[in-house]
């Protein structure tokens, strides 16, 4: 979700801050800009669609100043005249995030003589800025009591046309970190966009303000020069590259072998385990996450509960932090989140702390906003995920949160860990080309299972829909004949999932009210359940491992078969149409 890149220092700005763009792109956008200062005067270039286009629009030319940004439409179309940056008087900016009270904001602008050309809330900071900037020169001060006049959420770059050696930065609950280099300084919504030229960043904080000029970083709050801690970013560059594969995402699936491994290495071969945190204390445990996150957590209730027997409730963020919550010093809130961003995520953890309640995150990027503010971290180290759609780092929460149900459950005959890489391996080689062909013709396809299978079905649905743009729908087995059984005509591809053996039977029944029904049933079930062929039309069988295991293993064909269907359709399988990876905003 729109991405942010901006650099003042030696060399010249522009190939920079398109790079860094490029960089971005993972994040999701649908028009891209940048903005430089030349001879005093901005220079801006906004395109529609691909960086690409943008990038062959510009001419040669020279600035050691610039900012650049990838938008994802919150506030109007997609059109040049809503993508950043955007201008108004002294002020040029770049935004992610909302300004919830623009329509105020701009209202009272309009009174004063302010036109404005977008229908953006960003354009409206830049006027508010510039109208507090007209009052005060005092740009630093100016900056500073942003924080009184903005509500929401806001990552803001800032050069002034006139002030060609200074670029502005403030922050508030959207991401934003400050590159240091010999060569000049960053800013950038992600390390990925800088990491070509430094390694060295500092984290901005809410609400202070950050002046970089191309030696020196200077950091305020409340216009008090602060110092802060010059981090290292710890990174492979070979992670981000595709290599051989034809897209992020495949490379991502066929990590998951080694990503696994290393976790188990690190937790269960070298006894770190003690070192996560013991849940003992806890009667009852609310997990909070967004679309695979949240369905990581739905595996996790049925782990914790039936291995680790402490009851866990599991929610929408977006839901939870708007409703009324039951919690006190024996509940543990647990936020799952891949790039520890996901604004109703990290509003959770907020409301968490409020109550005065214990939060542990299970994330993947180190130091992101929901990492920081937790009590206490889990990373589940899935090294850089690029593809839009979750994979590795699905699979990893989904580690995470059994790893936890062990440590409760103490119960060696659900310790195969050692055999998961193997089975993992194996997954990963298979295709499934047949069956994506066919899938790939439908506009509707649904899965079905119970329990824990259910929270299978829910994650690989979910695969499938956002890269295919085929609508599919999830059901609790059991519940399609109240209501839902009427949507199976003949030939409709239904995909079962039964893995649990002590409700295998209950299942296989509904499976047969739905063949009964003219359903084409594509079965995902474990060797050992041996479940007859007049059950099936199609089965793809999976290696037998540990009760607690299983969900590890089950969901890697149906991310492979996602991933195929979608390639045959032709889809924009790393970048889905509309879908942004980090979600900052509500
Ligand atoms: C789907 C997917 C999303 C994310 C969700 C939460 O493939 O990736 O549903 O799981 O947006 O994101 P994080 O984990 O960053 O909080």
């Amino acid at each position: 979700m729109c991405g942010i890149i901006g650099y003042v220092g030696n060399k010249n700005a522009i190939p920079i801050l398109i790079e860094g763009l490029k960089k971005l792109e993972y994040r999701g956008y649908d028009s891209a800009g940048i903005a430089y200062i030349k001879n005093q005067k901005i220079i801006t270039k906004k395109k529609k669609g691909k960086i690409k286009n943008l990038e062959t629009s510009l001419e040669d030319d020279n600035s050691n100043i610039g900012i650049g940004h990838t938008r994802w439409a919150t506030h109007g179309k997609v059109n040049v005249t809503n993508c950043h940056p955007h201008t108004v008087g002294d002020i040029t900016l770049v935004h992610n995030g909302i300004i919830e009270n623009y329509e105020k904001l701009k209202n009272e602008l309009l009174n004063k003589g302010y036109n404005f050309k977008s229908d953006t809330d960003s354009e409206v900071a830049a006027a508010y800025i510039d109208y507090l900037y007209k009052q005060d020169k005092d740009i630093l001060k100016v900056l500073n009591s942003c924080k009184n006049y903005f509500k929401g959420s806001y990552a803001l770059g800032i050069i002034l046309h006139d002030k060609d050696d200074s670029l502005y930065a403030l922050r508030k609950d959207s991401p934003l970190i400050i590159g240091i280099s010999k060569d000049g300084n960053f800013i950038a919504s992600d390390m990925p966009a800088i990491l070509k030229y430094t390694n060295s960043y500092l984290l901005l904080d809410n609400d202070e303000v950050a002046v970089l000029t191309k030696n020196n970083v200077l950091v305020y709050n409340n216009l008090k020069p602060i110092t802060k801690k010059t981090l290292t970013f710890d990174y492979n560059e070979e992670e981000s590259l595709k290599d051989e594969y034809e897209h992020y995402m495949l490379k991502e699936i066929n990590e998951q072998p080694k990503v696994v491994k290393e976790f188990i290495t690190k937790y269960i071969d070298n006894k770190q385990i003690d070192k996560l945190p013991n849940l003992k204390k806890y009667n009852k445990i609310d997990i909070v996450a967004c679309g695979s996150a949240y369905h990581a957590g739905l595996i996790g209730k049925y782990l914790i509960e039936e291995f680790g027997n402490i009851e866990v409730n599991v929610e929408i963020a977006s839901e939870y932090r708007y409703k009324k919550l039951f919690i006190d010093n024996k509940t543990l809130v647990i936020a799952i989140s891949q790039s520890g961003e996901t604004a109703d995520t990290l509003a959770c953890v907020r409301i968490a702390k409020e109550y005065g309640v214990d939060t542990l995150g299970i994330v993947n990027v180190v130091a992101s906003s929901i990492a920081r503010e937790v009590d206490n971290v889990i990373y589940i180290n899935a090294g850089c995920e690029i593809a839009v759609a979750t994979t590795k780092a699905y699979l990893l929460q989904v580690l995470t949160l059994a790893t936890l149900a062990y440590n409760l459950a103490h119960d060696d005959k659900q310790n195969d860990f050692s055999k998961l890489p193997i089975i993992l391996s194996k997954l990963v080689k298979q295709n499934y080309y047949d069956l994506a062909k066919k899938i790939a013709k439908q506009e509707h396809i649904f899965f079905i299972g119970r329990n824990i299978d259910y929270a299978i079905a829910l994650e690989a649905s979910l695969k499938l829909k956002e890269i295919s743009y085929i609508h599919s729908e999830t059901y609790a087995a059991g519940e399609l004949k109240h209501g839902s059984i009427s949507l199976i005509d003949k030939g409709r591809i239904v995909i079962a999932i039964v893995t649990k053996k002590s409700i295998a039977d209950k299942t296989i029944s509904n499976i047969k009210e739905v063949k009964a029904r003219g359903a084409y049933v594509v079965l995902v079930t474990l060797k050992s359940l041996n479940i007859t062929s007049d059950c099936y039309d199609e089965i793809i069988v999976i290696d037998d491992i540990c009760e607690l295991l299983v969900p590890l293993i089950t969901i890697i064909p149906l991310q492979i078969l996602a991933y195929e269907v979608a390639k045959i359709r032709g889809c924009d399988i790393d970048k889905p149409r509309n879908l942004a990876k980090s979600v900052t905003v509500e």
